[in-house]
């Protein structure tokens, strides 16, 4: 593998034909690209009454928390009609690799204790069906979904959580380690601290900069403590987390203090402990002094093998707010998606500038990557028409091809997401799939960006 350091030092012909390799043609990727797609198992599994309950069965039952009034219950009924997809994923979506996540709950009822026999035959039948159809599964450790039971116990503003999470850890590996290449850990512990607990805009529903700070830094780590506990169980499984990243610059002249601070709370929070040897970034220290305990910069800076990067939209930073910086306005027009996220394709290849430049290029998987937009009724040959979140992820998929060529050190990419599914606190009321569901009838109906989708991962090139 050329890194980049390798690059600078190569003569000039050597240099002229790394220019010729397929990663440097405009749209090209690097040979063994991974090409999938993304779920969670609160998102799609349904199938509720043969786990335990999580925070999100909890959460939906608040008045007024999800904007549709549907619960995780239903999902997409992916527990049962996951061949379905994966025949999708595999032959007209074109993917060599499946990301889904385990749902602890389903795994460990109770949050810790005895394992439910059915939840690990239900994985068990769902890692073997992607393997036979040549998906290389790359499940998820956790995408949110806290058995209620430790809840309960406090959650992860508690310790004791990342202890309990880690033992869940050490279970899988053991069970499921002989079939995962790799696996990630955590996803998007930034969105989880800053959504379910500095605001109550997620579950488990807490707002306070306590319950923020306390959650941070006990989701870190239970990510060190889980990839301990998983080397351990699995050595040859290759472990990373999937984090939400993204530039961050002032919404207007005189807020690069905001700029700073955002990057701190949102990017740096969760990317500087395991990529810079424990050390959070200077100036959160104080906020999360009351957490930290002798020890602990070792365990959050436990090195990952990996990185996944979750992108949809960059940031403009505005003081303010309980954290003393927020989301502000774009200074200039942008875009926007149904789920109102800006659209800028070229943040995504910003992101990955920084991660080669600032962060020791470490191996980059695109984990999640897609875009919500209102779909028409299928056209008379029964596709659906979707143009817009076909551009979205070809412009995005150019802006990665563009990095890799400057050698960023990318190995992949996943869509969010193969199904419209069940989108938090948006209820069903956002579109990410390539492939709509019929909720009455669980229809699958392929839009027409599954086979604009299938056709780049076929040629290992989007154009
Ligand atoms: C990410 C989540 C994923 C999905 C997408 C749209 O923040 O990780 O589960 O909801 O957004």
């Amino acid at each position: 593998m050329l890194t980049r350091r390798a690059l600078m030092g190569a003569p000039l012909a050597a240099a002229a034909a790394l220019s010729a390799a397929p990663a440097t043609a405009a749209g090209a990727f690097p040979p063994g690209f991974t090409w999938g797609f993304a779920a969670a198992s609160a998102q799609t599994e349904g199938d509720a009454a043969s786990r335990g309950r999580s925070i999100w069965d909890d959460f939906a039952e608040r008045p007024g928390a999800i904007k549709d009034g549907s619960n995780p219950s239903e999902g997409t009924d992916f527990a049962r009609r996951f061949a379905e997809d994966l025949d999708l994923a595999a032959g007209r979506g074109g993917a060599n690799a499946f990301r889904f996540s385990f749902a602890w709950p389903r795994v460990l009822p109770e949050g810790a204790g005895a394992p439910s026999a059915a939840g690990l035959a239900f994985y068990d039948r769902l890692l073997d069906a992607m393997l036979a159809r040549g998906l290389e599964p790359w499940p998820t450790l956790y995408h949110w979904d806290l058995p209620s039971a430790l809840q309960a116990r406090g959650g992860w503003p508690e310790r004791d959580t990342a202890l309990r999470f880690a033992d869940y850890a050490e279970l899988v590996g053991r069970r499921f380690g002989d079939r995962l290449r790799r696996v990630l850990v955590l996803n998007e512990a930034e969105i989880h601290a800053m959504e379910g607990h500095g605001k109550d805009s997620h579950a488990p529903g807490l707002a306070s900069r306590e319950a923020f700070f306390a959650a941070a830094h006990h989701l870190n780590l239970g990510q060190g403590l889980a990839m301990r506990a998983l080397r351990a169980a699995a050595p040859g499984t290759a472990l990373g987390s999937a984090m939400s990243l993204r530039p961050v610059r002032p919404a207007k002249p005189g807020e690069d203090a905001a700029a700073e601070r955002l990057d701190a709370l949102s990017n740096r929070l969760f990317l500087d402990p395991p990529f810079r040897a424990g050390r959070y970034p200077a100036i959160l220290e104080a906020e999360l002094a009351p957490w930290l305990r002798e020890g602990d910069a070792a365990l959050v800076g436990q090195r990952p093998d990996l990185l996944g990067v979750n992108y949809y939209a960059p940031a403009f930073a505005a003081a303010g707010g309980p954290f003393g910086a927020e989301q502000g306005d774009s200074p200039y027009p942008l875009p926007a998606t149904r789920m109102g996220f800006m659209v800028e394709p070229e943040s995504l290849a910003t992101l990955l500038r920084r991660l080669r430049d600032e962060y020791g290029n470490p191996p980059v998987w695109i984990t999640e990557n897609g875009a919500s937009y209102e779909d028409p009724a299928p056209d008379a040959a029964g596709v659906i028409q979707d143009p817009e979140r076909r551009d979205y992820l070809r412009d995005h998929l150019l802006a990665a091809s563009r990095a890799a060529a400057e050698g960023c050190d990318l190995r992949g990419y996943f869509c969010w997401t193969l199904t419209d599914n069940w989108e938090w606190a948006k209820g069903y009321t956002q579109p990410f799939g390539l492939v709509a569901v019929d909720r009455a009838t669980g229809r699958r109906v392929p839009k027409a960006s599954l086979d604009a989708f299938g056709g780049w991962a076929r040629a290992n090139r989007v154009a």
